[in-house]
């Protein structure tokens, strides 16, 4: 939601800063702001409107040289996204600054008493009352940024990550963190603070994990982590595998096409390592006993966006495999509605980020009622997958783009494999039915590839439907998330009304917004697997059809029986149901882009998104 940055060292530190904003911007992009300690006082700048208005700004009046400083890049929630609301947030004394990711629950009663008390607010932001109430904390803690800190942590409600300055502290950075992400990078002569370890990779790949309610204090030299009561605090340090290019376009236009080009290997890493010499399935961080697992009697998936959607087909899989019953829920809806959850539910909560608030909540709920959870995460150390009682990591390295492209995919692969272990584990299947699946999808890497050699019709398409008003996505069995996934990125990406049904289901109601000329994508299901759904669908198409729809059918290859019904045919790769959304999705994501860019919308920061929403 908001990306963090704070550095002290030996460098320009609005150099490292705004490097570190750049690769951050993902994560919120209404607004920036710096602040640097200089040998003058403190300095900032904010911006409302994307990082690049703050670096113009910048520009035109440079503030003076500073090694310690911090910034921030914004994605609203108190106050509209204006130069005034946006971070760093000063004190009255103008030595303090402050910012900060998430929601100060408690802002407006703090607000009320510091205001009683002559502190002169200039936003509508809870942030501002943070920067107050430090002030205060500073002087009573004598100077002691990092006890001022813990003094303030303790008086806040809510979820948060802070960075504070002060200038008469000119060699620190204080950060605190609340349910929201905080990550240390250890330098040489240098230290830093940020949201995720992109913002700092390019100066050093050794990070530190920070616990829940912990504050941290970098000076050049020194990395010291306390609780909000001053405890020394236990740290995890460990190498981030992936390097700066990696979190750079590497000659793509937009970090999106890059993702979707790197879809192979992302589905190929995440199969690797994952079979012991013995043949079996192993699944390292599985911190769950095969008894514990052969006691689950419900599975429960809990996901947001395009990770829900990803549930959604992993269910087709999971119930199949080990004839466990499977929900797959909405994270926001999930804890609301009092749920039926015990000890024997297996809550799979499904994240790229790991840090999404409605997905963290509800998997807390679900630990409370004693059921045990694994995470599904692609980002190493974040909160979901620390809170969780087991994980497996998808290997998809940084996604940056705002529409999730290959951590999707990767995400249906990690949950296959977590269905598999159940049925390893349960005896569900025999081993040599689970290693002629582990084949299957084993193939998917070139498969994916096949596919993408074959996108330019595809592109070509979006050019042809750009003025349309609306397009259905329509499939059955598991092409039915398929379709709310190819909806979903068409809506985050083109802004055009957008929507997925069951196709079974379109005749029930939908059926009535087709008209003449509406694009319908419809993926087809393989002729050779149970045909009867295949022909089910054929026999959809046929009734949009029927009703002037324009119908874009995604289908095997070799399959001529869907011919006479298609108006546009995208071919895939032939393979077992269960893999196909792994290669019909591909399409789905490059018409979107595509749509996005012949629009001349911003593929990688659509409007009003942020990547990781770490609020509820
Ligand atoms: C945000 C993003 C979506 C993403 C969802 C869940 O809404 O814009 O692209 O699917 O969060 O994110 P997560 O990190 O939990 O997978």
């Amino acid at each position: 939601m908001c990306g963090i940055v704070g550095y002290v060292g030996e460098q320009s530190a609005l150099d490292v800063v705004i490097s570190g904003l750049r690769r951050l911007e993902y994560r919120g992009y209404d607004s920036a702001g710096v602040a640097l300690v200089t040998a003058d006082g403190l300095a900032t700048d904010k911006r409302a409107g994307k990082l690049i208005n703050l670096e113009e700004s910048l520009d035109r009046t440079p503030l003076p040289a500073a090694t310690t400083g911090m910034g921030h890049t914004r994605w609203a929630t108190h106050g509209g996204p204006t130069d005034r609301n946006a971070h760093p947030h000063v004190d009255c004394t103008g030595k303090l600054a402050v910012i900060h990711n998430g929601i100060i629950e408690n802002f407006s009663k703090l607000r009320l008493g510091l205001e009683t008390n002559g502190h002169d607010f200039s936003s509508e932001t809870d942030t501002e009352s943070v920067a107050h109430l430090l002030e205060d904390a500073y002087a009573a803690a004598g100077g002691n940024l990092a006890q001022a800190m813990r003094d303030v942590c303790k008086q806040l409600v809510g979820a948060f990550t802070l960075v504070a300055v002060h200038s008469d502290s000119p060699e620190c950075v204080v950060g605190a963190r609340r349910n929201s992400p905080l990550v240390v990078g250890r330098g040489v002569g240098e230290n830093f603070l940020a949201s995720d370890v992109s913002a700092f990779i390019s100066f050093t790949r050794n990070a530190v994990e920070l616990g829940q309610d912990q504050v941290v204090e970098i000076t050049r030299d020194g990395i010291s982590v306390t609780t909000f009561d001053g405890a020394p605090a236990e740290t995890n340090e460990y190498e981030v595998t992936w390097d700066a290019a990696a979190a750079e376009k590497g000659g793509f236009e937009h970090f999106m096409l890059k993702e979707i080009a790197e879809q192979p290997k992302a589905v190929a890493d995440t199969l690797l390592g994952r079979v012991g010499v013995d043949g079996k399935l192993t699944l390292d961080e599985m911190r769950l006993s095969d008894e514990e697992l052969r006691e689950v009697d419900k599975i429960i998936v809990i996901a947001c966006g395009t990770a829900y959607n990803a549930g959604m087909i992993a269910k087709y899989a999971i119930e199949h495999w080990t004839r466990i019953p499977v929900e797959v829920e909405l994270a926001s809806e999930f804890r609301y509605r009092d749920p039926i959850v015990d000890p024997q539910t297996l809550v799979i909560a499904i994240s790229q980020s790991g840090e999404t608030m409605d997905t963290l909540m509800a998997l807390r709920h679900a630990r409370e009622q004693r059921a045990r959870v694994l995470a599904i995460c692609n980002t190493n150390g974040s909160t979901i997958p620390r809170e969780s009682d087991a994980v497996l990591y998808t290997h998809a390295g940084p996604e940056i783009a705002v529409a999730s492209t290959k951590a999707f995919l990767t995400q249906i692969v990690a949950a296959y494999l977590v269905g598999l272990y159940l049925a390893q584990v349960r005896g569900n299947k025999y081993g040599d039915e689970i290693a002629a699946i582990l084949t299957d999808l084993r193939d998917m890497p070139e498969k994916i590839e096949r596919v993408l050699e074959t996108m330019e019709p595809v592109r070509k398409l979006a050019s042809t439907l750009k003025d349309k008003t609306s397009v259905l996505f329509l499939g059955r069995h598991v092409g039915f998330p398929v379709a709310l996934e190819g909806a979903l990125k068409l809506k985050e990406l083109a802004y055009m009304h957008a929507e997925g049904f069951a196709a079974g289901e379109l005749k029930h109601g939908p059926i009535a917004l087709v008209e003449a000329g509406t694009p319908v994508f419809v993926t087809i299901p393989s002729p050779r697997g149970r045909s009867v759904v295949h022909d089910k669908v054929v026999s959809n198409v046929e009734e949009v059809r029927a009703r002037g729809a324009y119908t874009i059918l995604i289908a095997e290859e070799g399959d001529e029986s869907i011919n006479s019904a298609a108006d546009f045919i995208i071919r895939i790769p032939a393979c077992p149901t269960l893999m196909q959304p792994l290669l019909a999705t591909v399409p789905l994501q490059v018409f979107a882009c595509e749509m996005a860019t012949v629009k001349g919308f911003d593929v990688d920061q659509p409007r009003n998104l942020a990547k990781s929403v770490t609020v509820e």
